[in-house]
């Protein structure tokens, strides 16, 4: 039985810190699940960190769907959410609606996720209200980039911070079960984490909020482009990647692989006969 939102809002509710993890494929997902993590997030990041985007506006929601597939048969106890990419919710409740559905039917998730606050909280009430639980993020909303201008700290000035805080309460009256704050001072986003009700999970938002979500590829140090700060690389997998295919280049050319370790044998008789042929 996979955790459930009940779950991940008990969580809160008990003072446990709330881990996530993004994937986007069979294997890290399997390895995530089994080390005990509640929540996998399908992220759009999947454009940047593993299809060579610049950004994530590219991503288109069949890409999205294929990799989820791929999480959702790895894992067998995490809550699976599903990304929404770029203007698949924005154009009516219609399309929300039908999106987020296509994640939960076509993909297996248990959720989804969408970035945007008051302006999206209609379209998150009308698929909650669907019986599809519903992740929010608000902050940072990388979907967003060309309108924000960068990858830049959101909510330093008054007003911003304010709009936040109302972003994040409309998320909870929409019925969203979780809202991601992403690149958010600190104590901005733990005064919302204490506003609020349901649980906040911080990226790059400080160890007040109720929960941590990071980037697969930036903690284990398997992305060759920019690393955020927040970021804390807990591997260096391009270094052993790349020292590893370096090697077997060497040894492919040195004529040192394969060695009979890594090849077959067969009855030399039957060898033989084809020699005489
Ligand atoms: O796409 C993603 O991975 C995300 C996380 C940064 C929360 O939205």
């Amino acid at each position: 039985m996979r955790v459930s939102i009940n779950k991940i809002k008990e969580m809160k509710a008990k003072g446990e810190k709330i881990t996530m993890l993004t994937a986007y494929d069979y294997v890290t997902a399997k390895l995530i699940d089994e080390a005990g993590i509640p929540m996998i997030l399908v992220g759009d990041s999947l454009g940047m960190v593993v299809l060579g985007y610049e950004s994530t506006i590219p991503v288109t929601i069949e890409e999205m769907l294929h990799h989820t597939r791929a999480v959702v048969r790895g894992t067998s106890n995490a809550l699976i959410i599903g990304d929404m990419p770029f203007m698949t919710y924005h154009l009516s409740d219609e399309q929300a609606m039908q999106n987020a559905a296509r994640f939960i039917q076509e993909a297996g998730t248990q959720a989804i996720k969408l970035e945007g606050g008051v302006t999206v909280a209609d379209k998150v009430k009308r698929i909650v209200d669907c019986g599809i639980p519903v992740m929010g993020h608000i902050g940072l909303t990388p979907q967003s980039i060309n309108q924000i201008g960068g990858y830049k700290i959101q909510g330093k000035t008054p007003e911003v911070a304010a709009s936040m805080l109302d972003d994040a309460r409309a998320l909870e009256q929409a019925g969203a079960f979780t809202v991601v704050l992403e690149t958010v001072p600190t104590a901005l986003a733990t005064l919302i984490t204490e506003k609020i009700s349901i649980p906040t999970i911080g990226i790059g938002a400080g160890a007040g909020c109720d929960g941590q979500v990071q980037i697969i590829n930036d903690i284990m140090g398997s992305y060759t482009g920019y690393i955020p700060k927040h970021a804390k690389q807990y591997a260096k997998l391009v270094d052993i990647m790349s020292n590893a295919i370096s090697q077997y280049h060497e040894e492919v050319k040195a004529g040192k692989f394969p060695t009979d370790a890594n090849s077959f044998t067969m009855d030399e008789s039957i060898l033989e006969e084809l020699k005489d042929k």
